[in-house]
């Protein structure tokens, strides 16, 4: 796909008022020049959002987040920056016209749809004819709505009943390989769905994509799965989710391990349930997730596979600040098993008790161990403040470290001193609190420190060219450790002596990663009008430019003395061992 022509950005991003498109998620209230919210980008009551209408950027001062309309759209709908001008355009009434590029795939895998299709409508009429694969989903519990809802079918027990059918309807041999339904080997070609429940796998668009099959018994291997093909890729997928989107008012989403588990629950009239079909959770599982949602259960099997796979899966939709919770099924039960034994009702009620991820980390770590025994205690209370220093709210850090303290009979002091030794290793080293204080961010603040200062010199300078002599004659550009920030400073340190302005759109939408639009984003709407001693905080925010540069530095080249000792050169080592006692009189210096 050609690129979108930098006018049409401009048009898109005109037409869209940030005011507009925030609003449609977060209740904006005006204070003077600028609009406020409550940031939907992490958990805060505040109204730490600020949108200018002026500058058309918003700006969390809790979280960092920062971006243009665009940004907004990418962050909060977690798409890419094409999805985002495409919403937006529509939206605004504007057609893209470019050159679309051609889908070289487009044609085959319209093809494959239909094939997959085909197979799936095939195997639904057998299930009519077969007693025997009805009554197996029948002694399941499983009622004909579910069945004709979810196009459950069946794979005759023959080698090549599938294959002559979609002959017949004017397939090749090579379509059917391509979509992953037979099998070659050297004894021919055959069908690679046979004797087997099938459960057709829809994308979110509703397009069928491939199968899974379940023997009728005891026999191995239990599940057989459309391999990989063009269309169907197991770690994109989750099952059930085309029809979980269509719920007007979805407020959630469970993911469980199993077809049968999902099914059973929507059977139940759970709609909101997707399984991820026993393969681990990925981070685009946990993308197509956010993308209907912010609120997702996870209720694996309670075996030790299920309970590795949900510590893993939990980390992985916290990491793009999803809100997880954790649905326990007691006593080596499946959903399926535990609702067809003790009821939906029983099971709304472990819905209703879904641990917090923190809570049950801590009762993962608790597992196991006896906190009366001394060793098992102190290793306990080391893992809970693992757990629990990583956290970002201060008034949950409180609760929870009281509760460890209640539960183990060690002191709040002695715990909160473990717990600060332990966040001052994982924070990152800024000697200079003030800079840190001052700038309305809180210490929680996700943006890196380093970033924060240089974002904070790069804007000082925006709004007041006057500090051109101050910045540049203590900073060269190649001193910022963001990429970002080393090229808007480079242009700055050109244009401004010559009376030329920054260009801010240019500047906007020449980056189409998130991370670098909030990076360059931050900068402009970044506002210095309402800091006293401005001078003094760009001070020190220089001096902590200059210092991680420095650390940075210093860092490689340890790590580089490290090598020539290991490679036993001696000589070099004792040279790089000089320039490190000069680099760190520098940093001592500032
Ligand atoms: N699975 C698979 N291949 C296997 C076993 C499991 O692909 N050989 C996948 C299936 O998607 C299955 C999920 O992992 O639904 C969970 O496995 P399991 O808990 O064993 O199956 P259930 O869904 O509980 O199936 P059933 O209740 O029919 O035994
Ligand atoms: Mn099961």
């Amino acid at each position: 796909m050609g690129r979108i022509p930098e006018d049409i950005i401009n048009k898109i991003v005109e037409y869209n008022d940030i005011v507009d498109i925030i609003s449609e998620y977060v209740q904006l209230k005006k204070v003077g020049r600028n609009f406020v919210g409550v940031c939907p980008f992490h958990n805060d009551k505040g109204p730490s959002l600020s949108v200018s209408q002026d500058k058309q950027l918003f700006h969390c001062f809790g979280c960092g987040a920062a971006g243009n309309t665009i940004g907004f759209v990418m962050k909060i709908r977690n798409c890419d920056f094409k999805e985002a001008l495409f919403y937006l355009a529509e939206r605004a009434g504007i057609e893209i016209n470019f050159d679309e590029g051609k889908d070289k795939d487009k044609d085959l895998k319209e093809r494959l749809y239909k094939i997959n299709l085909d197979a799936a409508r095939y195997f639904y009429n057998n299930i009519r004819t077969s007693k025997t694969a009805l009554n197996y989903l029948y002694s399941r519990g499983i009622d004909n709505k579910i069945i004709n809802r979810f196009g459950l079918g069946f794979s005759l027990n023959e080698w090549d009943a599938l294959i002559n059918y979609l002959k017949k309807i004017g397939y090749s041999i090579e379509e059917m390989s391509l979509a992953g339904l037979l099998v070659k080997s050297e004894k021919g070609i055959y069908d690679r769905f046979r004797n087997r429940i099938m459960f057709p796998i829809f994308d979110v668009k509703g397009r069928v994509i491939g199968f899974g099959g379940r023997v009728l018994d005891d026999s191995k291997p239990k599940y057989l799965n459309t391999s990989e093909t063009l269309v169907f890729e197991k770690g994109k997928n989750l099952y059930g989710l085309n029809y979980v989107v269509k719920n007007k008012n979805l407020y959630s989403i469970i993911v469980v391990e199993g077809y049968m588990d999902c099914i059973k629950l929507h059977q139940f009239g759970l709609n909101n349930v997707v399984a991820s079909l026993g393969t681990a959770l990925t981070i685009e599982h946990a993308k197509l997730l956010k993308r209907y949602t912010n609120n997702i259960y996870i209720c694996y099997d309670s075996d030790a596979a299920g309970q590795a796979a949900t510590l893993k899966g939990i980390e992985i939709l916290e990491s793009i600040d999803l809100n997880v919770k954790v649905i326990t099924v007691p006593s080596g039960k499946d959903p399926d098993e535990f609702v067809k034994k003790n009821g939906i009702e029983e099971f709304k009620k472990l819905i209703e008790n879904a641990l917090f991820i923190t809570d049950y980390r801590i009762l993962k770590v608790k597992e196991g161990k006896n906190i009366k025994n001394q060793l098992d205690k102190v290793k306990y209370i080391n893992d809970v403040i693992n757990i629990i220093s990583k956290l970002k709210d201060e008034v949950l850090i409180q609760h929870y470290a009281e509760q460890l303290s209640e539960e183990t009979g060690i002191s709040l002091n002695v715990i909160i001193d473990k717990l600060n030794k332990n966040r001052a290793n994982i924070t990152i080293k800024n000697n200079n609190s003030n800079i840190r204080n001052n700038i309305k961010g809180n210490i929680y603040n996700l943006v890196p420190a380093n970033k924060k200062a240089e974002a904070f010199v790069l804007s000082s300078l925006l709004n007041n060219p006057s500090f051109y002599e101050k910045v540049f004659s203590n900073l060269k550009p190649e001193e910022f450790l963001t990429d970002v920030y080393k090229e808007l400073a480079y242009e700055m340190s050109i244009k401004i002596p010559k009376g030329e302005t920054i260009d801010k759109n240019y500047f906007l939408n020449k980056y189409q990663e998130q991370d670098k639009m909030e990076d360059i984003a931050r900068v402009f709407s970044f506002s210095t009008d309402s800091q006293d001693n401005l001078e003094k905080l760009l001070d020190d925010a220089i001096k902590t430019v200059k210092r991680f540069k420095l650390e940075d530095k210093i860092n490689s080249l340890k790590s580089e003395i490290k090598k020539c000792e290991l490679e036993n050169d001696i000589h070099k080592s004792i040279q790089l061992m000089q320039n490190l006692i000069e680099l760190q009189k520098e940093l001592d210096q500032i």
